[in-house]
């Protein structure tokens, strides 16, 4: 068997690591980057060259192709390589608007009374602005449409609400994924990312985590793709997990099927907890980065089984199970990031970072000549798994420590 995995971030280098760790000796990954070279074939192909990845994947005679992120989805690439008689894991451009459009997953949860926060949809500027004028602060501010995890604006007075809808509508900042937007009501709470599996019929719970997202200790700072993440998250009990399946996934697939949508893939809920009861913040369909790099470490079955399974719209032959292990990532990023990250800066220490259940997930990096450079903004994913959250912390920020490139930035408060 040969596999395909599409992206170059920390996601996938975790993705192929588990991959490989399941038997596959054949994986080819594009574009990939100097870290996934390491377990894989890269090949320059563009993750959103849909054309050029279907040309790979039959010159090729690919078994499985695994798309991380969101765009080749949002692009039709499951319907293009299906329609060609290739077996790929994720869902369909169809099923992906969960995530490719907010107002699309909104509506849909309003319709099934599936728990979300109140919100409206606008597609003129001026009545959004005029439906400010009426509202109490803080209120949430979205773009529609994909961009790259930026397009959500908590505005905590009526200035910086008129100023996102200017810029999102009639700047077009993210083009036209701000063609539509909503305004959602201010939820505050403890978050969580949970994960399920779907084969297109039934689905499997496929783990926890949670994600932090600004640049700086105890959130403070801008919003980034990530900055570290935990699993399993430290905000779900058991009886909330059972609330989540019950009321929003369940109820989510039902959905689903009555609106003639066949979900095959990872389905990643975004949960908002308020009072012990799990509302919907969003969607993604696809794996979360960096939740990936502490999730995939726990999983214990063989993953690339499951993933067929989906595609195929096979019965699961097994649930997954997780480690018991608490496991902490920390993200590396380059000096200016998120707002213009320095690049080309040479990383050293990465070889001493490594061991026993520590992991070192490679982003945003590039091998040049024999020396390891940053390539991004994002650049590398710290992994390490403990009995304890405190132990897996512990061993994390030994290896991080480590590791050094000039200007780098890190939090020390994951998992803390
Ligand atoms: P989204 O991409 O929709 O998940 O939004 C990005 C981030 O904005 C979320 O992870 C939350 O931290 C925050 N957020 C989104 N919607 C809300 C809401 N209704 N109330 C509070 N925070 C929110
Ligand atoms: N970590 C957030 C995301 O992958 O969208």
């Amino acid at each position: 068997m040969n596999i395909l995995v599409i992206g170059s971030g920390g996601r996938e280098h975790a993705l192929v690591h588990k991959i490989k760790q399941d038997g596959i000796k054949t994986i080819y990954c594009a574009p990939g980057n100097a870290g996934i070279e390491e377990l894989a074939q890269c090949v320059p192909v563009k993750a959103d060259d849909v054309q050029g990845l279907l040309a790979f994947a039959r010159e090729k005679k690919i078994s499985l192709t695994i798309a991380g992120p969101e765009v080749p989805l949002q692009a039709g690439i499951v319907d293009t390589f299906t329609a060609n008689g290739l077996t790929i894991f994720g869902p369909t451009q169809q099923a992906a608007l969960l995530e490719t459009s907010k107002a699309f997953a909104k509506k849909l949860l309003k319709k099934y009374g599936i728990p979300t926060p109140a919100f409206e949809v606008f597609d003129s500027s001026a009545d959004a602005l005029d439906y400010v004028k009426t509202r109490s602060f803080p209120l949430v501010i979205k773009a529609d449409g994909l961009a790259a995890g930026k397009g959500v604006v908590i505005a905590e007075e009526l200035s910086e609400a008129t100023g996102a809808i200017k810029d999102i509508m009639d700047k077009r900042i993210f083009g036209d994924a701000g063609k539509v937007l909503l305004i959602e009501e201010f939820l505050r709470g403890a978050e969580s990312s949970y994960f399920v599996i779907s084969n297109g019929n039934t689905f499997i719970p496929a783990g926890t985590a949670r994600d932090y997202k600004r640049l700086h200790d105890h959130d403070h700072g801008p919003n980034t793709g990530g900055m570290g993440s935990l699993s399993p998250s430290d905000k779900l009990t058991p009886e909330i997990e059972e609330k989540i399946t019950k009321r929003i996934i369940s109820p989510l697939m039902e959905a689903l099927r009555q609106e003639g949508i066949v979900y095959k893939g990872v389905l990643y809920t975004g949960i908002m907890i308020v009072n012990g009861d799990p509302s919907v913040l969003e969607f993604n369909v696809r794996f979360g980065d960096p939740e990936t790099q502490a999730l995939l470490p726990r999983i214990e079955n063989d993953l690339v089984s499951i993933f067929m399974d989906s595609a195929k719209g096979r019965m699961f032959a097994e649930p997954i199970t997780l480690k018991r292990d608490a496991s902490v990532c920390v993200v590396m990023a380059s000096q200016g990031y998120p707002a213009s990250p320095k690049t080309g800066i040479p990383i050293e220490g990465l070889k001493d970072a490594v061991g026993k259940d520590t992991f070192i997930f490679h982003a945003g990096t590039k091998n040049e000549k024999g020396t390891i450079k940053t390539a991004g903004g994002r650049v590398l994913g710290i992994t390490a798994l403990g009995e304890t959250v405190r132990t897996a912390r512990e061993k994390v920020y030994r290896a991080v420590n480590t590791i050094v490139f000039e200007g780098s930035q890190y939090r020390r408060d994951i998992g803390l």
